[in-house]
């Protein structure tokens, strides 16, 4: 399979529109060694060429499609790469760019959790919106682990487990997780029988959450702060990352140590980077400490065969 880095940015973008941290200034003044960074999606393929899954519709979903040709094949008058959608969570910078997918020739093919779909009916009712264009084809996902396959993307083997992290603001359960708020996703090629494990949310890693990392050969994750307080040592949030719904990379228990306890053949990479972190410098000691513990980041753009 082929997987695609549409947007490796958190919520708001790298650089984010009104934000002037050090990260989002320095990269519009060029004084930063960095690269620019849409919201958080990415493309899976069983083949190159072919037709994929779009995991998470993003809101720069127009521009990433137009950034990368294999979404645009061109084969008919009306037409996309884009089989199916699969959202992870029901959040803006990853369910918003469904709108934008309005015209489609038909039913949108969209798995997400039931949590997912009720949110995107009520809380932010996406999906009753979309009835008014193209609708959408809705499939279950069930967050328990079992094994499904979605048509179009055969042979693509797919698994979810419910993950400790955060429903949206919007959600009328935001304060009250329940299981399938948010997924992680496995998929696999049983031709290479190779394995991708995708959380790009991910709060906490328990024993299921590390036992799916360690059947992977590449894992693709949460890599929204570096510590827990960043939003508030710069004064723009109260929360914590933790609050949020996201585990920090840096400090005990942090991303890099449960990385760290991976075989030395797992591909580690961290997406959903917001811009506040400072891995998103090129020259920052904290990038170095990443490359130092063979740690990608991801950036648009880039591509994995498994
Ligand atoms: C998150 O991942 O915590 C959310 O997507 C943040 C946001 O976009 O508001
Ligand atoms: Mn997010
Ligand atoms: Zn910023």
């Amino acid at each position: 399979m082929r997987i695609t880095i549409l947007g490796s940015a958190a919520g708001g973008g790298f650089p984010q529109w009104n934000c002037n941290c050090r990260n989002c200034a320095g990269l519009r003044a060029g004084t930063l060694r960095a690269k620019a960074r849409t919201q958080s999606s990415i493309f899976i393929q069983p083949d190159a060429g072919g037709d994929g899954l779009l995991l998470n519709a993003s809101p720069d979903v127009l521009q990433q499609i137009k950034a990368t040709p294999a979404l645009q094949p061109g084969r008919a008058l009306r037409d996309s790469a884009i089989a199916a959608v699969l959202l992870i969570d029901g959040q803006i910078d990853h369910a918003t760019g469904l709108f934008m997918l309005r015209e489609r020739t038909g039913p949108l093919p969209l798995w997400c959790t039931d949590a997912v779909a009720q949110d995107l009916s009520e809380g932010n009712p996406i999906l009753r919106v979309l009835t008014h264009y193209c609708g959408v084809d809705r499939h279950r996902i069930r967050p328990d682990g079992s094994t499904f396959e979605i048509p179009g993307l055969a042979p693509l083997q797919f698994r979810a487990i419910a993950l400790s992290s955060k429903a949206a603001p919007y959600s009328p359960h935001r304060d009250a997780p329940e299981p399938g708020d948010n997924i992680g996703l496995s998929v696999t090629d049983p031709r290479s029988g190779r394995t991708l494990f995708y959380a790009p949310g991910l709060g906490e890693i328990d024993a299921a959450v590390f036992d799916a990392m360690h059947q992977a050969d590449a894992v693709m994750v949460d890599g929204t702060f570096w510590t827990d307080d960043e939003m508030q040592r710069l004064g723009l949030s109260r929360k914590t990352a933790r609050d949020i719904g996201h585990l920090a990379q840096s400090g005990p228990g942090g991303m890099i140590e449960w990385l760290g306890q991976l075989p030395a053949t797992t591909r580690r990479l961290l997406i959903h980077i917001n811009n506040t972190n400072p891995i998103l410098d090129e020259d920052s000691p904290e990038r170095a400490a990443l490359t130092q513990a063979g740690i990608t980041v991801c950036e648009d753009g880039m591509t994995l065969e498994l």
